[in-house]
C-alpha cells in the first residue's frame, strides 16, 4: 500500500477551504487515501479549530513556526495559503525542514522577498507548486497546448468584475494585497506569459475615479497595462473591480498571423479551421497534480513552480513600479 502524501496548511480561509475540498475528492475517488491533512494553522485560532475539526486534522496552530518546530518531521508538503503581505517566513523555514511547497499566488509582494524565497526552494531541493490553477483547465490549458510554439502577433486579457472582499479587507488594501491586477488578474497574466514567453517591459496607468468614494478601498479600481514580451510580441491587459452589479468579462485573446483566437468560456478560433482544434485538457487539477508529483517524487506533474509563479508576480510588481514612476519599467529576468 502508498502511503497518503501528509500535507498541513498554514491560512486557512476561503482558498485553503477549496483546496481541501479537493483533497477530500481525490480521496473519495481513490480506493485507498492519497493525501492526510495532518496539520492546520491560522492567525485566527477559532477558524483554524473549525477547519480542523471539518477536515479532520489532528494538528491546530495558530503560529506556522510551532507547527514546523513540531511537526515537520510528520509532513511531506505545506500548503501555504495566506495572503500576499502575510508569507513573513513561511516558505523559507518549510524549505529548510524539507517540506514540499504548494503556495497560492501572487508569491509575495515585495520581489526581494520572492527572490530569497526561491534561493531557499533551490537550496533545499523541494519541490514547489503555484496556485495558477487555470493553467489545469481547459480552455486555458488548451490554448497553450495550441499556441505556445507558434508566433503570437499580439496577446490581450480583460478581466472585469466587482470585488472578492469586503469591507475592512486586506484585500481592499494595496499595500496588503498589491491590488486587483496583481492579487486576481496575475491569472490572466499569468497565462498570456505561458503562451507568449516572458514579459520584457511594461508601462501602466491605473484609475482611481470610483475607488476614492468606495469605504476602506485604497487599490485602483481600474489598471491598465502595455505588455512588451521577450520574444517580440505586445500585448496588454485591462482589470477593472468596479462591476459589482454585473456586467463582467473574463476574455484572453491571441492573434497570429491571419488567426484570431479567443479564450474565455471555451477556445475559439477565426477563420474556423485555420489552426487544428486540440482536444479539450481534461488531465489532473492543480491538487491533484501536486499530490501525484509529491508522491512519485516526478516534477513534471506541476505546471508552475515557485520560479515561475514568482516571474508572473514580477509583471505586476513591475506595472506598480510603473504606474507611480508614470514610465516604462523592466520586469524581473534572471
Ligand atoms: N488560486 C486561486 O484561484 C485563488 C483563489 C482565491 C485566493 N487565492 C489566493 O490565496 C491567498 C489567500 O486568499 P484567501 O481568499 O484564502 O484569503 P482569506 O482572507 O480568506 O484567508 C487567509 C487566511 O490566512 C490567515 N493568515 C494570514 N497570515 C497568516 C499567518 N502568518 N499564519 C497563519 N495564518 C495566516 C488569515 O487569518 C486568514 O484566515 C491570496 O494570496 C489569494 O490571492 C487564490
Amino acid at each position: 500500500m502508498t502511503q497518503p502524501v501528509r500535507v498541513a496548511f498554514v491560512g486557512t480561509g476561503g482558498i485553503a477551504g477549496h483546496h481541501l475540498n479537493q483533497l477530500q475528492a481525490l480521496n473519495e475517488a481513490s480506493q485507498e487515501p492519497v493525501v492526510d491533512v495532518v496539520a492546520v494553522c491560522d492567525l485566527d485560532a477559532d477558524r483554524a479549530k473549525q477547519v480542523a475539526e471539518e477536515c479532520g486534522a489532528l494538528g491546530v496552530f495558530s503560529d506556522h513556526r510551532t507547527l514546523l518546530d513540531q511537526q515537520a518531521d510528520q509532513l511531506d508538503a505545506l500548503y501555504v495559503c495566506v495572503p500576499p503581505f502575510a508569507h513573513a517566513d513561511v516558505e523559507i523555514l518549510a524549505a529548510s525542514a524539507g517540506l514540499h511547497l504548494f503556495v497560492e499566488k501572487p508569491v509575495v509582494l515585495e520581489l526581494e522577498q520572492g527572490v530569497q524565497i526561491m534561493e531557499a526552494i533551490e537550496t533545499a531541493g523541494i519541490m514547489s507548486s503555484v496556485g495558477y490553477t487555470l493553467r489545469y483547465r481547459h480552455p486555458w490549458r488548451t490554448a497553450r497546448d495550441l499556441l505556445h510554439a507558434r508566433s503570437v502577433a499580439m496577446i490581450s486579457s480583460d478581466r472585469w468584475g466587482g470585488m472578492p472582499a469586503d469591507e475592512g479587507s486586506w484585500w481592499r488594501q494595496v499595500d496588503k494585497s498589491g491590488g486587483q491586477l496583481h492579487e486576481q488578474t496575475t491569472h490572466q497574466v499569468d497565462c498570456m506569459r505561458w503562451i507568449a514567453g516572458n514579459v520584457e517591459q511594461v508601462f501602466a496607468r491605473y484609475g482611481h475615479q470610483v475607488a476614492g468614494d468606495i469605504p476602506s478601498m485604497t487599490v485602483p479600481d481600474s489598471q491598465v497595462v502595455v505588455l512588451e514580451f521577450a520574444g517580440g510580441a505586445v500585448g496588454y491587459v485591462s482589470t477593472s473591480c468596479i462591476l459589482r452589479a454585473g456586467g463582467g468579462q473574463n476574455h484572453m485573446q491571441v492573434l497570429l498571423e491571419d488567426v484570431r483566437v479567443d479564450v474565455g468560456r471555451d477556445l475559439v478560433i477565426q477563420p474556423e479551421g485555420a489552426l487544428p482544434v486540440p482536444d479539450a485538457y481534461d488531465g489532473d487539477g492543480i491538487d491533484a497534480a501536486f499530490v501525484r508529483a509529491v508522491a512519485t517524487g516526478d516534477r513534471s506533474h506541476i505546471l508552475c513552480d515557485y520560479e515561475e509563479g514568482l516571474r508572473t508576480a514580477a509583471v505586476s510588481i513591475a506595472a506598480n513600479r510603473s504606474a507611480d514612476s508614470g514610465q516604462p519599467e523592466r520586469c524581473w529576468n534572471v
